[in-house]
């Protein structure tokens, strides 16, 4: 059995390739769009790529039999377009590579009800279904996700710990069948040993709740004592700025999730049960516990922030274009370097950025109050980190053992900026780069400068003079 995972820098994929890669039949390739090449590492074979490089694709599905299906591109603007043309493209390169069978995870709900987010998955899985004559495709369709770093599970823990008392508009009594995260890793990893069912679609979820219960169900497991006070209004853009602003996710995924919190989302066939009667859906709150539980661990293997996104993948490479930048540079000893790489890998998250911590708090709520993540992602490993990793508001876009860590800024601003450390020659190397967009970045970057002078000093030198105290 060769088995391809697309999607694999994601949220489903990454768990995914973590639990097939222990499967002993066969070989696991992966279809990711960042490495540099191909190449394989642990026993497990790298395939780079996108959906829109045709000859990527045809590459990468050479001789495989089961191609799993995660990819979208949610933050692009024109999504909806992008994601049927992607998935028109891996379908073509599935039925010339002779794959045997597509496997996809879309979202539970109708096409008349459904929200904008939820239709293009819908029309994603339509046209992964198109062709049932030359390959089969099993169409998996999940609700709220539960698991350590779902955004939807990451929405209900930061509402729940944040708020003893909560308004809440009508969309709380709308009705889910939430899916805890293991069981939907199951499912996707049997469905390539599943015997040939033809085209089918399979609903997969557990209890029926309430989101008002899911948040309840929450602070009950965590015990906490909460209040929910019910308003007879939907609220969809009070409820958006109200989750970006107490909640990781910014606006544009919050608008998205609150828009399809007004329509039932309910499984509607039991082909879950029939085909894969081994596995019994796990209870929401036991899901819940599972999850609290990973976190408290530190066993986060993936989060919702872990794809790239668009404006990542369009910006990332021009570093070198950067109009503006602040460099600060500190001479350490050849012993102190393994110390100093440690140290600026644990920058951001529960650390802080190495002092001046009220005005980096004050950034990020500037940037939930324009629609922005802000610092409440926070860090998945409060030690290590690897490329993709969201912190704060930056993303790790290039990571070098012993030498460099570079991060893409994620917050709102009028450009484009970097912050990299790096250690050469001797020297330790933090440098700030922007890229301004017109005058108004021009006068961000000059407004700024005062601040910056101050803010990114301390933080090169406090984060030697952490090191040389060992903290
Ligand atoms: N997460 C949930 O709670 C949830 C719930 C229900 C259903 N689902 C479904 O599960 C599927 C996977 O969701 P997810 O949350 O894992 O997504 P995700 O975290 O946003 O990951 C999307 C993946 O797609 C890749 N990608 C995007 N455009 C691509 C392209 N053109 N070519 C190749 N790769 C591309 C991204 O790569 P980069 O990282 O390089 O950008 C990333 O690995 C989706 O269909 C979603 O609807 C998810």
């Amino acid at each position: 059995m060769n088995i391809l995972i697309t999607g694999a820098t994601g949220y489903i994929g990454r768990r995914l390739k973590h639990r097939l890669s222990s499967e002993k039949e066969g070989t696991l390739r992966l279809f990711m769009k960042r490495d540099k090449s191909s190449s394989v590492k642990d026993g497990i074979e790298v395939c780079t790529g996108n959906t829109f490089d045709i000859p990527s694709l045809n590459a990468a599905l050479q001789g495989i039999d089961v191609a799993y299906y995660l990819i979208h591109s949610m933050e692009s603007a024109n999504y909806r377009e992008r994601d049927r043309q992607s998935a028109q493209n891996f379908l073509d390169a599935c039925i010339m590579q002779g794959v045997k069978r597509i496997v996809y995870l879309g979202g539970l709900g109708e096409k008349q009800s459904a929200s904008e987010h939820l239709l293009s998955r819908i029309e994603v899985g339509e046209v992964l279904s198109s062709r049932p004559d030359a390959i089969e495709t099993l169409w998996f369709r999940a609700g709220v996700i539960i698991g350590s770093g779902s955004a939807s599970f990451e929405i209900i823990r930061h509402l729940v710990e944040k708020l003893p008392f909560m308004i809440t508009p009508k969309w709380v009594n709308t009705l889910c069948q939430p899916s805890a995260q293991n069981d939907v890793i199951e499912y996707l990893c049997l469905a390539a040993f599943l015997p040939k069912t033809g085209n089918t679609i399979i609903d997969i979820g557990s209890q029926v709740l309430s989101y008002k219960e899911l948040l309840l169900g929450y602070a009950n497991v965590v015990g906490l004592r909460r209040t929910l006070i019910p308003v007879p209004f939907f609220t969809p853009k009070l409820s958006s700025y109200w989750l970006t602003l107490m909640t990781p996710v910014p606006y544009s995924i919050a608008s998205a999730l609150i828009e399809g919190l007004k329509s039932e989302v309910l499984i509607k066939n039991d082909h879950a049960r029939t085909l894969f009667p081994t596995i019994i859906p796990i209870s929401y709150e036991e899901a819940v516990a599972n999850a609290v539980d990973e976190i408290k661990h530190e066993q986060v293997i993936s989060r919702w922030s872990d794809a790239s996104g668009h404006a990542w993948e369009v910006n990332h490479n021009d570093l070198a274009n950067a109009i503006f930048s602040d460099r600060q540079i500190i001479a350490i000893a050849p012993s102190e370097a393994p110390d100093v790489y440690q140290m600026f890998c644990s920058v951001g998250g529960k650390r802080g950025w190495f002092g001046f911590d009220i005005l980096w708090r004050m950034r990020g709520a500037i940037d939930k109050l324009v629609g922005g993540y802000g610092l409440s992602r926070g860090r998945r490993d409060p030690l290590h980190l690897r490329i993709g990793d969201s912190v704060d508001f930056w993303k790790v876009v290039d990571l070098q053992e012993g030498k460099r860590l570079l991060l893409f800024a994620q917050m709102k601003l009028p450009g484009i900026a970097w912050l990299e450390f790096l250690i050469q020659e001797g020297h330790f190397y933090q440098t700030a780069y922007f890229y301004p967009h017109g005058l108004a970045g021009r006068l961000y970057w000059f407004v700024l400068i005062p601040l910056h002078f101050f803010v990114f000093k301390g933080m090169a030198n406090n984060l030697i003079r952490a090191v040389r105290k060992g903290a």
